[in-house]
Parts: structure tokens; C-alpha cells; sequence
């Protein structure tokens, strides 16, 4: 039995029931991320591009000045849109550095290894193809040089907001004194605004969820029918929380496997993200919590997103 079965069943099982988001992303689960990260009402990206395109000589400075030789870990690259900005600045700053792109889907970690080739010849680049804890684990063993850990696009808020700080005192047991860690938090705006991010016209939000439903139907021989489930995400301005749920439209029975049974009321909801929102004093408290030191706030001109450095 594979690890996403039992993922699968454990959270289909428990009430309420919920699936891991990191499991959105197969090869069509990174097509839909990337239209997803084009779509007008999709503003994380562009915020923090904009971070990366005007500010990316700040960062790569401060880098340098800090540390000489280092890796740069990215987790969950995705496509690196955002990341090859400071990765040509350090270059153009003559940095010495690998860049270790980490993601747990093979497909866009081949896709980013094969574009960076071609647009960066000479950059040494190891794309490592797993989980966050497993694959740092892995860049231990073949290097002691200090670390940039990149941790971009918000996917900090794909963590609930109570096992953040033990998630980053996890990280920090991976870091060496001195190593530097670049994390990108989606900040607290007009409710409206956070809630059509992951509702879009397009349905591209939509389309990414069930394409969830569809992998477990392909690679667990399920049945589920996508047409009998409706996204609905929610947020509560008070704990900034937006979770993506999927709701039952009717009573329904849906198979996994040889034999094995889920039952849905009418209404029933699955849990499948979370995308925490922050004010920046949170990520204050949230790096000392976890026994970082706040080195710099980098802001979009609209205040909208923060990529915060930390040692
Ligand atoms: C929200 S996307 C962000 C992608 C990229 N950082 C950006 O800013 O555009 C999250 C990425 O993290 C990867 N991912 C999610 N959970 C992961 C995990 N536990 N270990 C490794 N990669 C993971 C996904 O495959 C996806 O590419």
C-alpha cells in the first residue's frame, strides 16, 4: 500500500474529512498551478514577482555581504518563476553558490532543472525530487556549505497557522549558524480581494481542486465523479484563514480501491487547503517563536505581500 493511499483513506476517514494539499500537484495539477498564477484575480504572484524584479539587488547584497560561499535550497520551486530574478543578480554579483530547486512533484522539478539549463548555462543546479525535511536531509550529505533557504509564493500558508512554528524549529534543526531563510507571506487585505484569489472567474481554482479528486480516481482506482462536488472556499478575516473545501452535492458513496467505501452526506465538506494570512508584526512573533532573527521586510508597492529575511 503507497503512502497516497494511505494519506487518501486516513483523511477520507476522519471526520471532518480532509486531503492534503500537497498532493495537488501532478502533471496537470502544475499546468493549473501555473494558469492559476496568471489568472487577474490571482495577486500572491505578481506581488511577490514585483518583489523579485525591484528588489532582487537588495537581496542578493545583503546575501553576499552575509555569507561567501552557500547553497541556495529552494522548497516548492514549482517553476522558479520568481526565484531565477535573485538567482541572475547573484550571478551578476559573481556569487558563489548551487542552487538546490526541492519539490515534491518530479514533473515540474525536470521541467525547471531542463529551462534553467538552457536559460542560465554554467549555473550548477541539483533539482531534488521529494519532501522538504527528506531532501534537506539529502543536500546534508553532499554539502556543509551554508544555506539560503528560499520557502516562496506563500506556501507557508499551506501550513495551519498552530503547526507553523514547530514546522520552522523543524527547518531551523536543518540550518547552520549564519544561513538565511526567505519566506513569502501572503498578508491580510479586503476580504473580497483574498477570497476571488481562490474563487476565479475562470474556474481555475475550481479545476485545480477537483483535479485532485481525478488524480485519486487515476492512481487509487477510484470512482469518484468531479460533477457531484462543488469548490467552496471561505475566509475568516478574524483568524485570516481562507480554507478551500469541496462539498458533496448530494448523498453519495464513492469507491477506492477493490473495496473500500467513503460515504458523503448531502453537504458533506472535504478539506483541502488552507492559505493563512499574516500582518508582518505576525511574522515577527512567528521568527522568534521559532528562533529566527528578522533581517529585512521586502513589500510590494501595495503592501500586499511581504517576503521576509530571516537568520
Ligand atoms: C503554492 S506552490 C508554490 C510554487 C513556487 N514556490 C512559487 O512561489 O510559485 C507549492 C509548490 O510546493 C510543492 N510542494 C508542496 N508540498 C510539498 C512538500 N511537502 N514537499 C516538497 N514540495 C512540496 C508543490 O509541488 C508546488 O510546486
Amino acid at each position: 500500500m503507497n503512502q497516497f493511499f494511505r494519506d487518501v483513506w486516513q483523511g477520507l476517514h476522519a471526520t471532518p474529512k480532509y486531503l492534503q494539499s500537497k498532493y495537488f500537484y501532478d502533471e496537470k495539477g502544475d499546468k493549473l498551478f501555473q494558469q492559476i498564477m496568471k489568472s487577474p484575480e490571482y495577486y500572491l504572484t505578481r506581488c511577490e514577482l514585483e518583489i523579485f524584479t525591484t528588489q532582487a539587488e537588495r537581496i542578493s547584497a545583503l546575501i553576499c555581504s552575509n555569507l561567501k560561499a552557500f547553497n541556495i535550497v529552494e522548497l516548492g520551486a514549482g517553476d522558479g518563476f520568481k526565484s531565477v530574478h535573485l538567482l541572475r543578480k547573484l550571478r551578476e554579483q559573481k556569487a558563489d553558490f548551487t542552487y538546490y530547486p526541492i519539490d515534491i512533484s518530479k514533473n515540474i522539478i525536470m521541467q525547471l532543472s531542463k529551462k534553467l539549463q538552457k536559460e542560465m548555462p554554467g549555473l550548477e543546479v541539483c533539482g531534488l525530487n521529494g519532501e522538504y525535511f527528506a531532501m534537506l536531509e539529502k543536500i546534508k550529505q553532499q554539502s556543509g556549505k551554508n544555506k539560503v533557504v528560499l520557502f516562496l509564493g506563500s506556501s507557508i500558508g499551506n501550513i495551519p497557522f498552530e503547526e507553523t512554528a514547530s514546522f520552522l524549529r523543524e527547518l531551523k534543526a536543518r540550518l547552520l549558524p549564519g544561513d538565511l531563510l526567505l519566506t513569502g507571506f501572503d498578508l491580510k487585505k479586503d476580504p473580497a480581494i483574498i477570497l476571488k484569489a481562490y474563487n476565479d472567474d475562470a474556474g481555475l481554482t475550481k479545476a485545480f481542486n477537483l483535479n485532485l479528486l481525478k488524480r485519486i480516481n487515476d492512481e487509487l482506482d477510484a470512482d469518484f465523479d468531479p460533477d457531484r462536488f462543488e469548490h467552496c472556499p471561505v475566509y475568516d478575516e478574524q483568524t485570516g484563514a481562507c480554507k478551500s473545501f469541496l462539498k458533496s452535492t448530494a448523498r453519495q458513496k464513492v469507491r477506492i480501491g477493490e473495496e473500500g467505501w467513503i460515504h458523503f452526506e448531502k453537504d458533506e465538506r472535504i478539506f483541502m487547503e488552507i492559505s493563512q494570512k499574516y500582518t508582518a508584526g505576525q511574522t515577527d512573533e512567528l521568527a522568534a517563536e521559532a528562533g529566527f532573527k528578522p533581517l529585512l521586510h521586502l513589500f510590494d508597492s501595495r503592501k500586499w505581500f511581504l517576503d521576509a529575511l530571516w537568520q
